[in-house]
């Protein structure tokens, strides 16, 4: 039988039952970085779903690390306390849970987004930003670029958070790599203007990346999957913007070190075409990458229907097909999906009488 959308998929010794994840959505509910209640209901809905693989919200790697004071974090103990419940439930659904690790950079300390979003300065809770370069990625403050012994303290801050992650129970980890965030900020040249073994060169820009890799790669189980999300490209035209180009020469470049699967996003820097955001538009993305590396690819964006996610697996242009709003909506897509499709997954035991 052919591949499809309900076909299941071994990444090192994870087994997955289908092709469809949850992809990472921030909640902005986590004083302190701690999940509570909240998480377990909403990552918990979307494995009583029948998602395959369910991947948390961007998780931050240390205090300053954070988008927001409600974004959640793996830097201490009470932290992985707090996740593991929510990673057991999840597995007794008989899905998977991997962690988005993330570092916001130069986009970090803002308000709640409930309370406008705006940078908050230090007076005010926040803290000084720092980012690949002295930019201002906001147009309210100015980052401060980061030195070569905070870089090589953040990539050691990537591993001990990796560390937790494995402690909590989580099956694999994702890094957040893309958006504009700290290692898009680094990889991007319209962002990083840095002349030291950071900056300039390609191979000096995706150091970081590569370091932080290599880092988690030497904590982790080698069963672990490793995943890792990019930026595709920037939109953007100009000379130094990232383009798919570059995102096929960095995956070549992370797959020795252990990188398994890329999930093909885009944007964070440039303005996008909005004629050109439609339904699948991220696709090629993932195909591109997944076609001239041989990886194995998520896509994602703007997938709504069990027959799109389904026609990505079986005309091979990814492997995973990740879905962020459309789960918002309704997370039992995937039950939904497997009647639409008539294809056999399992529904959780209480639910047998609907089915
Ligand atoms: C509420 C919300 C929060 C998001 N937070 C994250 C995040 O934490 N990490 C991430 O990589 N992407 C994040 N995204 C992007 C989604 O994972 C996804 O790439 C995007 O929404 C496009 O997919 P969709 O069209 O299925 O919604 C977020 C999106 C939404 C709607």
């Amino acid at each position: 039988m052919r591949t499809n959308l309900f076909s299941p998929l071994e990444i090192r010794s994870l087994w997955l039952k289908n092709r469809l994840v949850m992809s990472p959505m921030q909640q902005y509910c986590s004083p302190d970085g701690l999940v509570g209640a909240w998480h377990l209901v909403h990552l918990g809905s979307r494995a009583v779903g029948g998602v395959g693989l369910v991947i948390t919200e961007a998780t931050a790697v240390t205090p300053h690390g954070r988008n927001t004071l409600f974004d959640t974090g793996l830097w201490n103990d009470a932290q992985v306390a707090a996740w593991q419940p929510v990673v057991q439930f999840v597995q007794a659904q008989g899905a998977k849970i991997a962690v988005q690790l993330w570092h916001a950079g130069g986009k970090g300390s803002h308000a709640h987004p409930s309370a406008g979003f705006h940078y908050l300065p230090p007076a005010d809770g926040g803290w000084l930003t720092k980012s690949a370069s002295a930019v201002s990625l906001d147009k309210q403050h100015t980052s401060e670029p980061l030195t070569i012994p905070e870089i090589k303290a953040l990539v050691a801050d990537f591993a001990v958070a990796a560390q937790r992650a494995v402690q909590a129970g989580f099956d694999a980890i994702e890094l957040h790599a893309g958006h504009g965030y700290l290692f898009h900020q680094f990889y991007s040249g319209l962002v990083n203007h840095r002349h030291d073994e950071y900056g300039g060169s390609f191979e000096n820009r995706i150091r970081l990346l590569v370091e932080t890799v290599r880092a988690i790669r030497a904590v982790v189980p080698a069963t672990m999957p490793l995943l890792v999300r990019l930026s595709a490209v920037d939109f953007s035209d100009e000379p130094l913007a990232w383009q798919l180009t570059d995102s096929l020469r960095l995956t070549a470049a992370l797959q020795p070190h252990g990188v398994d699967v890329v999930t093909a996003s885009a944007g964070g820097f440039g303005m996008p075409d909005k004629a050109k955001i439609k339904p699948l538009y991220q696709v090629p993305y993932a195909e591109k990458i997944k076609a001239g590396t041989g990886i194995l690819t998520g896509t994602v964006g703007l997938i709504t229907t069990p027959e799109q996610a389904n026609t990505i697996i079986i005309d091979g242009q990814a492997d995973l097909v990740f879905l962020a709003r459309e789960l918002l909506r309704d997370p039992y897509f995937p039950l939904r999906a497997a009647a639409a499709l008539q294809a056999e997954t399992p529904v959780p035991v209480p639910y047998l009488r609907a089915f």
